[in-house]
């Protein structure tokens, strides 16, 4: 069918972009779209007729192609098998022996739109583009195929969804997704919701961080924006006592069941609260703490935001460093896309000046493994987290 269809155009701009790995191609730079429709997996070409490669076409986001291959034949089904079976070989690669996980990871994975994560036998899609909704049928056929599956939801919730013109919703797809499902991290057992949870039930994109900043934890440990007490939990069967702190009642329920379930429910307090306001409140109190970690939500969504995300960046932080004795350890996360790791540096930089506070970098971490970043693709770097140390 597409086989015969006419190629899009795509600028000399937008095409340089392409060539040089970037996935994206903007409204801007497809003048000419030809008749292609929204959703369509469309043959592309460059405005002197060169093959370009075959992409996803949006007729209602920015983003107005989003390539999935520069090769000139058309994807059929073998092709997305064989992009399935590689970013399924590459998480049992970085995560054997994890319960939860990140098998497909957008872009990142050759599928533009499409994110699946595991949660023990049960997993959680989104179809984050039209075209990907087109496709989702057969991708979760192709997921069902090789993991072994309980049940499907699409978790079909986010925002960005209604810039493809799709509905917002969560959808059981096949079986049926429990309530709630027991993970395993390390030693510790949460047990996530997928249907109301934040994300698709987890930050499975913080695994490896909560390991790592575990190693730094001793003495008093302040977890803020804990949500189900990943860090806390890590940092308190190190042996330390630990304070975590969050907005949300359901988060902070699920992290001290799971605290009593590891028997650590002593060395945890969980506090449902504002963290801006437990800051201040924790800071005129005189509180000392060895480890602070900030989670905080995405505080800039959007390039707009960026100032304003800033200064909400670096109040937490500023606030956390004011917290932490002689030989303490901040670690400190943004999951803000359009606040770039160097910028987060500025902020934290302009944090220690104004708290008074002279701090090294003592790591500088991303998102897991299961989350690649695709170079040549800067959004697909969102997570940036570092730790700091006090001299
Ligand atoms: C990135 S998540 C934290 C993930 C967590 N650290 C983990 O490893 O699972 C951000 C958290 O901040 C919480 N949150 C958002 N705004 C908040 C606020 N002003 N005060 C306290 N918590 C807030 C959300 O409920 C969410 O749990």
């Amino acid at each position: 069918m597409s086989g015969t269809r006419v190629p899009v155009r795509v600028s000399r701009r937008g095409a340089r972009r392409v060539r040089a790995g970037h996935p994206w191609v903007f409204r801007d730079d497809v003048p000419d779209p030809r008749g292609a429709a929204h959703g369509d997996l469309i043959p592309a070409e460059t405005e002197r007729g060169e093959r370009l490669g075959w992409a996803f076409y949006s007729a209602t986001s920015k983003i107005a192609l989003r390539f999935v291959t520069l090769s000139a034949e058309e994807p059929d089904r073998a092709f997305w098998e064989g992009r399935i079976e590689r970013a399924l070989e590459w998480r049992s690669r970085v995560r054997p022996a994890s319960e939860a996980m990140r098998l497909v990871f957008g872009e990142s994975d050759g599928i533009p739109g499409l994110v699946a994560d595991r949660y023990g036998s049960h997993l959680v899609v989104q179809s984050l583009t039209a075209a990907t909704e087109r496709l989702l049928d057969l991708l979760v056929d192709l997921l069902v195929e090789r993991v072994e599956t309980e049940s499907v939801l699409a978790r079909n919730d986010p925002a960005v969804r209604a810039l493809e013109g799709l509905p917002r919703e969560v959808r059981q797809l096949r079986g049926r997704t429990p309530d709630e499902i027991e993970v395993r991290e390390g030693r510790i057992v949460q047990r996530i919701d997928c249907r109301r949870g934040q994300k698709t039930g987890a930050f499975l994109d913080q695994v490896e961080n909560r390991i790592a900043a575990a190693e730094w934890s001793r003495g008093r440990v302040l977890d803020a924006f804990c949500y189900q007490g990943g860090f806390g939990l890590a940092a308190a069967l190190r042996g330390a006592e630990v304070e975590a702190v969050d907005s949300s009642a359901e988060a902070v329920a699920r992290g001290a069941a799971a605290a009593a379930a590891a028997g650590l429910a002593s060395s945890v307090r969980f506090s449902v609260a504002n963290v801006f306001e437990d800051l201040r409140a924790r800071e005129r109190r005189g509180e000392r703490f060895d480890q602070v970690i900030l989670d905080p939500p995405a505080f800039a969504k959007s390039r707009g935001e960026a100032a304003e995300a800033r200064r909400g960046y670096k109040e937490v932080n500023l606030r956390a460093m004011r917290l932490l004795g002689a030989g303490g350890i901040l670690v400190t996360s943004s999951c803000s896309y359009n606040l770039r790791e160097s910028d987060f540096l500025d902020v934290l930089a302009e944090a220690a000046a104004d708290a008074g506070r002279v701090l090294r970098v003592v790591e500088k971490r991303t998102q897991g493994r299961d989350h690649p970043i695709r170079l040549g693709f800067p959004e697909s770097h969102y997570l940036k987290c570092f730790v700091l140390a006090v001299p």
